[in-house]
């Protein structure tokens, strides 16, 4: 059984350690050390992550560097790229990584060379591909099966085949799926159902609806993506329109899989790679990388940081680019799914908070509408701050101005402003209080020169590898998400029990039987 955290003596050191910065402010710290800007900085795959501008000096980062060393990142790192079943609650591998490695490379787990299969795959999507006349992609699928592929679709729509129209539908309710047809013609429309588990609610009930939009007309448009093809008999999809995506591969870090077929439709294969290769670079990074210039696990421990020697609750992530607006969801997925988790991998309470509220929206638009929490609330949320130096399209004078948002935004949540700087500016005595930021609000900033597939894989994985960094130092899995499944079960319960010709009797609480009764009213309109 691992080793408690509390009980460790880097642990321990470390809470010391925070109340010895409770005095220091960004602003001395700064003042003391001139080239702390140039120096707290580390780059890798075309990104540069800035983390001077949070609270901590260098004993901080030697003491989680030594957490981390001490917690095993090294080994659990070299686990998760060796195959082994990291997911322990599931006895699976977590392959991503698998992914994005080159056709050149080799990894055998369990006696298959999983690369080999991935490449065949890539070579099967790309003959799917080749055969597809319709100018319309409509991705059904929800969680993994969905943030991913429709955020990349959204990051990259400059690089995206403008002739395809391409839509996504997620949710059960009905209105999603009728949204997304909306226009369109079945003959023209090929339909992408994407599910790991092809048993997924949500996913199935608008496959079958969208099946019936497809008619006769349609019927062979209709591909599927499922952890084996036979899956796909439960839409009557034959295996040759069956792509795969693994039992190792988790839903929310599978849009590297055939689970992004409609990406690989939209930007073409080139693109498609490039976006597998960017985030290979990354990889190799984490794994090879020093701690102290290795940008996933930096990342990594300032989020255990925070959530644990700060009680930092949330964090937040604001990129300054509206082609990732769904970024932050996307993120929310990744982060929260992982490692929103209460005991370790031996089912022992972790003891110590883990993961925080993920949240964001994109700048300047987070600007003028969360932002103000962020620099006078009572609150400390991390932010990530992540821009680009070039536009994908679009006015460079206009995107200088916004990237002199993110910028400024970085500095007033470090600086602030205080109550001299205001007096000195003549403002009023009796609205100083209220005009003071008081700064030490902590930011990463992460730069990158543009926003294309190479420099969004590597940005997607640094996040994945950072999720992966806090789960360690926690000793929990971030593989499995067993905390979904009580909703689902009790919800395909629920659902014959709504209809008034239901004659059991309800065996809920008494709030859900209440609610089911007046929902039955309601929706008969007694
Ligand atoms: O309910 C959670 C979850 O299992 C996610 O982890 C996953 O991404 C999503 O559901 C969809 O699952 P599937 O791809 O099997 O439909």
């Amino acid at each position: 059984m691992a080793e408690p955290l509390r009980e460790n003596a880097v642990w321990r050191r470390l809470e010391w350690h925070r109340a010895e910065l409770e005095t220091e402010t960004l602003r001395d710290l700064f003042a003391a050390d001139p080239a702390r800007g140039e120096r707290m900085a580390a780059e890798a795959a075309g990104l540069c992550l800035d983390y001077s501008k949070h609270l901590v000096v260098d004993d901080t980062l030697s003491l989680l560097r030594r957490l981390a060393t001490e917690r095993g990142l090294e080994e659990r790192t070299r686990a998760l790229f060796a195959g082994e079943r990291v997911n322990v609650t599931e006895g699976r591998a977590a392959l991503h990584v698998a992914l994005r490695m080159p056709a050149s490379r080799s990894l055998v787990v369990d006696g298959t060379d999983v690369v080999a299969e991935v490449h065949e795959e890539l070579t099967r999507m790309t003959a799917l591909a080749a055969g597809v006349r319709t100018r319309a992609v409509v991705n059904i699928g929800i969680g993994g099966s969905d943030l991913g592929p429709a955020m990349v679709y959204e990051a990259l729509r400059a690089y995206a085949d403008p002739e395809l129209t391409v839509r996504f539908v997620s949710n059960v309710d009905p209105v999603d799926l009728d949204h997304a047809l909306e226009g369109l013609d079945p003959a023209d429309t090929l339909v992408v159902v994407v599910s790991k588990t092809f048993t997924t609610l949500e996913t199935m009930e608008n496959a079958k609806r969208a099946q019936a939009w497809l008619g006769d007309a349609g019927a062979d448009n209709l591909v599927g993506v499922a952890a084996s093809p036979e899956r796909g008999e439960a839409l009557g999809i034959p295996p040759e329109r069956m792509l795969r995506m693994w039992d190792w591969v988790g839903g929310r870090t599978s849009l590297w899989s055939a689970a992004g077929f409609s990406l690989f439709l939209s930007l073409g294969e080139e693109r498609f790679r490039e976006l597998l290769a960017g985030a290979h670079a990354l990889d190799e990074h984490f794994r090879s990388a020093p701690l102290g210039a290795n940008l996933p696990a930096l990342h990594g421990l300032l989020a255990v940081w925070y959530r644990d020697f700060w009680d930092a609750q949330t964090t937040a992530v604001v990129p300054y680019s509206t082609a990732l607006r769904l970024l932050p969801a996307y993120l929310q997925q990744l982060w929260m799914e992982s490692n929103g988790k209460r005991v370790t991998g031996d089912g022992e309470p972790v003891e110590v908070d883990t993961g925080s509220v993920l949240w964001g929206g994109v700048g300047t638009n987070a600007q003028h509408a969360t932002f103000q929490l962020l620099h006078q609330g009572t609150a400390l949320a991390p932010v990530d701050l992540i821009g680009f130096a070039q536009p994908v399209a679009g006015d460079g004078a206009q995107h200088d101005l916004l990237a002199a948002n993110l910028l400024a935004q970085a500095e007033a949540l470090a600086f602030g402003r205080i109550e001299e700087e205001l007096r000195t500016a003549g403002v009023a005595e009796e609205v100083i209080p209220h005009r003071v930021l008081p700064g030490n609000r902590p930011s990463s900033v992460l730069l990158a020169q543009r926003l294309d597939p190479a420099t969004l894989g590597a940005l997607v994985a640094l996040y994945e590898h950072s999720v992966f960094t806090q789960a360690v130092i926690w000793g929990i899995d971030p593989f499995d998400q067993w905390g979904v499944e009580l909703g689902k079960e009790l919800a395909a319960r629920i659902a014959p029990e709504l209809h008034s010709d239901w004659k059991h009797e309800l065996l809920h609480d008494s709030s859900t039987n209440a609610l089911v009764r007046r929902y039955r009213r309601l929706r008969d309109g007694r």
